[in-house]
């Protein structure tokens, strides 16, 4: 039988990033940063779309040259349609378009959320790698997005809940911002949390119905415990650094873990999955073992590899895409935004 190979490509932010995968197996996943960012305290949308443009050929040659392949094998490009940001989503879409076209296979879109939710069945060839069975639940927490996804198959997911304000990430970004700490912070406050007591200090919750999640009072509630201590002592943060992280980071897991398990227990859903760059939290991810533990979930945590934006993602999704035969045309444009039917 003919091996199925599929080119990844990912542009959605400030990673460009391709990958292969040849019959649902790893065989490559290039990521090129973008430290350029750093000085600004954030992405620069048009400074990364500058960035993709020079990074795109090299990162696709050494993706095709790990995978030891040539590019001649390959089945099918799968790229990164949306969400994200337009200028950078156009450099990835542009490429793959072209690409497809040169070496006369079909382009397969994928959409990014969709992709973070598909990390979970990469296979990198180990015989007791374990994979989610459907129906499950996913909860997908990044940067940009925090939401609870009913994952129905591969091709269907819904949203059941999100954040109504700012996301898991930005929480942990903006209130490390405030303590001084470099963009981004939520790696920076896992890190001090490791030294810190989670009880130090309580921050309000959010009580809004559903599966709906809200980060901004807890934001709110953050910088104003700051602002009335260092009145009093200027020296408050440094002095509580590593408290602050801790009882901050806990909050925020407390938050994500209460509503997923209103979800599962609603649905009696019991295979629960996380997902995003803030799945490479220390304390989330114990949180989802001992949630597992305490009330019988199978828990899905990815490598830490596939939490950040990555390609490897794009290829395993644009793989399920091409086995049900369900390509784009040329005509297809990105798009920055979706609706809540992924
Ligand atoms: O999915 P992702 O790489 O891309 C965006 O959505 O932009 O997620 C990035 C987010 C940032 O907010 C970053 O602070 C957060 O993930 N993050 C973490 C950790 N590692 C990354 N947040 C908390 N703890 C971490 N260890």
């Amino acid at each position: 039988m003919h091996r199925k190979l599929i080119l990844g490509i990912e542009s959605s932010c400030d990673d460009t990033s391709a990958a292969v995968i040849c019959d649902g197996v790893l065989m490559s996943n290039v990521i090129a940063g973008q430290s350029v960012h750093e000085q600004y305290g954030g992405v620069v949308p048009e400074l990364a779309s500058r960035a993709h443009q020079q990074n795109i050929i090299p990162v696709v040659d050494q993706a095709i040259k790990q995978a030891g392949i040539d590019k001649s094998e390959l089945s099918a490009v799968a790229f990164t349609r949306g969400p994200g940001l337009l200028g950078s989503l156009l450099v990835g879409t542009s490429f793959a378009k072209g690409f497809s076209q040169a070496l006369n296979i079909p382009l397969v879109e994928v959409n990014h959320l969709q992709a973070h939710v598909q990390a979970h069945f990469i296979s990198q060839g180990d015989q007791n790698e374990k994979h989610p069975a459907f129906p499950f639940l996913c909860l997908l927490v990044s940067g940009g997005n925090s939401q609870i996804i009913l994952v129905r198959s591969h091709a269907d997911m819904e949203v059941i809940g999100q954040t109504i304000d700012d996301a898991a990430g930005e929480a942990f970004d903006k209130c490390a911002k405030v303590m001084g700490l470099p963009y981004p912070g939520g790696p920076h406050i896992d890190r001090l949390a490791q030294n810190g007591n989670p009880k130090a200090f309580k921050f309000s919750k959010p009580r809004i119905p559903g599966y709906n999640y809200s980060f901004s009072g807890l934001k709110t509630s953050f910088l104003y415990l700051l602002r009335d201590e260092m009145k009093v002592n200027p020296e408050f943060v440094k002095e509580n650094l590593n408290d602050l992280c801790a009882s901050l980071q806990e909050t925020i897991v407390d938050i994500l873990m209460i509503k997923l398990k209103l979800a599962a227990h609603d649905l009696k859903i019991n295979q629960v999955a996380v997902a995003g760059g803030v799945s490479a939290n220390s304390s989330l991810r114990k949180a989802f073992v001992d949630y597992g533990m305490k009330l019988g979930w199978d828990v899905f945590i990815p490598p830490v590899a596939f939490t950040t934006d990555n390609a490897a993602m794009i290829a395993i999704s644009g793989y399920f895409k091409y086995l049900n035969h369900d390509f784009c045309d040329l005509k297809e444009v990105p798009y920055a935004r979706v609706n809540n039917i992924l």
